[in-house]
């Protein structure tokens, strides 16, 4: 080769190079930009809120989520989609519904019409249906108040395509401004299909043979729970207690929530197939933290119950700090009755299959933390994303932080004299975005035992905590100006750790 053809091919690779270069500077691989949830579901790009359409069937977990294809702002509602075998490992898959001449598509649930009730079944194949708000936004900015109204849509190949119902919508509204987020369950004792729908500051259920027509059974919830906001995204199902079933009817409320804003409560009681009744009047919130809203469960999963929230609040999930997309979902948690003294709970945990992720895991026993504990002392490098568990057999004060080298810091922990579990993210990194994103939240430990159980699952922009076995839940996002690289235990009066286990987990993205 002579020089000049060197120089030549040198001149071209430089310039190739040179005009590739500002794309290249920028562009961080898919999934791994600043602040990208590693090990919880988000969209490749673009805006989500809530979870909807949850169903599984055939060995596949169904997750769609409200999502605006052209922003990162919420927007004219579309369902995304997603899919996964084992509740980890998401695959986008493409749009599900896009809006219409009926208008967007809101929240909604999805169903397995294995009966074929709806006849929308062809050649022996099972549909799934989807039962979702078609929110009409000519008539909501004209002042109407029937602008939410339910409809359907059906899949033949397994939730792969969606055939709009030609007969929509199926459940008029009456006049109601908030009239939304279906949630349907089979009601196996009368064969029939139950909604539960969120209007306003109430639940009304409605039931049907067939989901095209629906008969109003009662309502619920004016005077009971939490109503400083709207009732939206309910759900209800039933959990053991002990051999004996119950019910619980989730309701999501904006806002209102303890830590403010959006947040999830419930119920525990007794349902007929017509009417709910509710067994205590106390307010129950399934995540006190601010970052988890619109959680439901999903529906076809036998007697495992597994719940997902959005991880973000209404007060600012539109402005949070990430340029490619907005918002994730919470990790699936399964949910379980609990009691404490003469309570009884809904408590949720991380499901099992979390753990087949993980990479490393370090065990160490009866470790005295005296003020100020590193503990990669034990764990070797403290790479997020990572599950702690602590057991501690002393009520005292303590806490954990994770931090980084420019001094930011997310501390959680638990104050004895308060009895509450907490959460403080002032000092987290970059807080400007929102006034009072930078602030203590608090979550009362509701266990009566001695013995302190804590489960943090820590990813690289969010921590979730599960005190005493999914009692106490709080789930916080935050955004450090550089990853967090450090976890200290600290205790001023001194306390021992009488079990530390550090689980490394790989990317679900790699
Ligand atoms: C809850 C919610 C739902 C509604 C959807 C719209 O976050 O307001 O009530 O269906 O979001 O995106």
């Amino acid at each position: 080769m002579s020089l000049f053809m060197i120089k030549n091919k040198l001149l071209i690779t430089t310039f190739l190079i040179i005009s590739v270069l500002p794309k290249q500077v920028n562009a961080q691989p898919a999934y791994h930009e600043q602040y990208r949830p590693q090990i919880h579901f988000s969209p490749k790009e673009k805006w989500t809120n809530d979870p909807n359409g949850m169903v599984y069937y055939n060995g596949t977990y169904h997750l769609f989520f409200q999502y605006y294809p052209d922003s990162t702002v919420w927007g004219p509602m579309h369902w995304g989609h997603a899919t996964s075998t084992d509740l980890i490992h998401w695959q986008q898959q493409p749009i599900a519904l896009y809006p219409d001449s009926l208008g967007f598509i809101f929240s909604g649930s999805a169903v397995v019409d294995k009966n074929n009730t709806t006849g929308f079944g062809e050649n022996g194949k099972v549909p799934l249906v989807a039962i979702f708000t078609h929110h009409d936004p000519k008539r909501a900015k004209a002042g109407k108040n029937d602008f939410q109204n339910q409809s359907l849509a059906y899949s033949l190949d397994e939730g792969k395509t969606w055939i709009k119902y030609s007969g929509n919508p199926v459940l008029r509204n009456p006049g109601i401004t908030d009239f939304r987020d279906p949630k349907v369950l089979w009601y196996e004792p009368e064969k029939k299909w139950v909604m539960t729908l969120a209007t306003k500051d109430h639940i009304t259920f409605y039931s049907s043979l067939n989901l095209k027509e629906w008969t109003k059974e009662s309502e619920f919830g004016k005077e009971l729970g939490a109503h400083e906001g709207v009732w939206e995204c309910p759900d209800l199902f039933t959990l053991d207690d002990d051999g004996k079933k119950m019910w619980v009817l989730i309701v999501n409320l904006n806002p209102g929530g303890p830590n403010g804003g959006s947040a999830t409560q419930y119920f525990i009681g007794d349902f007929d197939g017509k009417t709910f009744t509710s067994s205590d009047t106390a307010t129950h919130w399934l995540d006190y933290g601010p970052d988890e809203y619109a959680g439901i469960t999903w529906n076809n999963t036998g007697d495992r119950k597994i719940f997902l929230g959005w991880m973000s609040n209404w007060l600012y999930a539109n402005v949070v700090p990430t340029e490619k997309w907005r918002n994730a979902m919470t990790i699936p948690r399964e949910l379980k009755l609990k009691h404490a003294g003469d309570n009884i709970y809904v408590a949720s945990e991380p499901v099992a299959e979390l753990k087949k992720n993980q990479t490393k895991q370090i065990k160490a026993e009866n470790i005295l933390i005296d003020k100020n504990y590193d503990i990669s002392k034990k764990t070797g490098a403290t790479n997020l994303p990572c599950q702690i568990n602590l057991s501690i057999k002393e009520l005292k004060d303590f806490s954990l932080s994770i931090s980084n080298d420019n001094g930011e810091e997310v501390v959680i922990g638990y104050d004895k004299k308060q009895n509450q579990y907490f959460i403080d993210r002032t000092h987290s990194g970059k807080n400007d975005f929102h006034k009072g994103f930078a602030a203590k939240h608090v979550a009362p430990r509701l266990s009566k035992s001695d013995k302190i159980n804590l489960t943090l699952v820590i990813d690289v922009s969010s921590v979730e905590l599960f005190g005493d076995n999914g009692l106490s839940v709080m789930t916080e996002i935050f955004f450090p100006s550089k990853p967090y690289s450090h976890i200290n235990i600290r205790s001023e009066e001194g306390i021992t750790i009488q079990k530390l286990e550090y689980t490394g987990f790989a990317s679900i993205w790699n």
